[in-house]
């Protein structure tokens, strides 16, 4: 989902961009993905590939641990051996939500799941690369891939009337074509000025639980209930606020960050 509109924003704005989807390069293979970087000598390797089965994760964690753990670890080594900058891109499940502000990028992870568990491991495996950004994000909806807006609109074209979504889960959506400007923005910077690398938060503004955004995207079509997480019952636990602080990004791009509500409308007018 967020590969593909990384690969537009990036040929967008006149990059020489070579896509590659997991049949082209499996990045759990080391031999392969040396052969792939040594072979296109890139400036910059954008990881979108990950596990992000988040509920499946945890009765898989070793194959989530070697697709977004160790997999990083070959990337990083490879970026290495051609100077390449290495964007990660990483999450908010890394934190377990204890915070009532939000959190900034020195903040202690500590993930409740077995998925942020493996992408906390990538954060670190991406750390081995001399030039790296961590980009942490959160909620990513975009039209090309499945997303909570296209299952809470699967739910009403169900002929759902009524819908449960929790409320007690606070954090920041972020439409794919943001988080994509706003890697490009940083990885032109990151690949020559070393004060930009390291870990960076972008998400969308404002900050919402679930419910929120859930009435955002039905509108007037279907009505939305508040519950709490305990009647959710999922395998994997969930951090109660996973705000992230973009205040390290605005800082460097002299930039606010995007509206999601706004994303939600481009995004409704792309996917019919
Ligand atoms: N979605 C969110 O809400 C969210 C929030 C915060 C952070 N993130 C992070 O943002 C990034 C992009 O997420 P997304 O939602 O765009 O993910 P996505 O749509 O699930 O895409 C991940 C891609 O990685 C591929 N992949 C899986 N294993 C691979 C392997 N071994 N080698 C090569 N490719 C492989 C998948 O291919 P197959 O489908 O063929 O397996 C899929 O195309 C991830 O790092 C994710 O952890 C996501």
């Amino acid at each position: 989902m967020a590969g593909r509109d990384v690969c537009a924003a990036l040929e967008l704005r006149g990059e020489t961009v070579l896509p590659l989807t997991k049949s082209d390069l499996d990045i759990v293979n080391a031999v392969a993905v040396r052969e792939a970087v040594h072979r296109t000598q890139p400036d910059v390797i954008v990881n979108c590939a990950a596990y992000t089965k988040v509920d499946e994760a945890e009765a898989n964690e070793h194959l989530a641990t070697a697709i977004n753990g160790s997999a990083v670890e070959f990337l990083a080594d490879a970026a290495n051996d051609v100077d390449a900058l290495l964007v990660q891109i990483s999450t908010d499940f890394v934190f377990d939500g204890s915070k009532r502000t939000p959190y900034e990028v020195n903040d202690v992870p500590a993930p409740l799941s077995a998925y942020g568990r493996s992408k906390l491991a990538g954060e670190k495996a991406a750390s081995i690369a001399r030039k790296h950004i961590v980009l942490r994000t959160s909620w990513l909806f975009g039209v090309h891939g499945p997303n909570f807006v296209e299952a809470i609109r699967n739910q009403v074209r169900n002929g759902r009337k009524t819908l449960e979504v929790v409320d007690d889960q606070r954090g920041r959506p972020t439409y794919t074509p943001h988080l994509a400007d706003a890697i490009v923005r940083l990885a032109q910077r990151a690949h020559i000025d070393e004060n930009v690398r390291g870990i960076v938060h972008y998400a969308d503004a404002p900050d919402c639980t679930w419910f929120d955004f859930a009435r955002a995207i039905v509108g007037g079509e279907a009505e939305v209930l508040p519950i709490s997480s305990d009647g959710s019952k999922r395998p994997a636990k969930r951090p109660a606020y996973s705000v992230l602080s973009t205040e390290r990004y605005e800082r460097i791009t002299g930039l606010k960050p995007e509206s999601w509500e706004e994303g939600l409308r481009e995004y409704l007018r792309q996917r019919p």
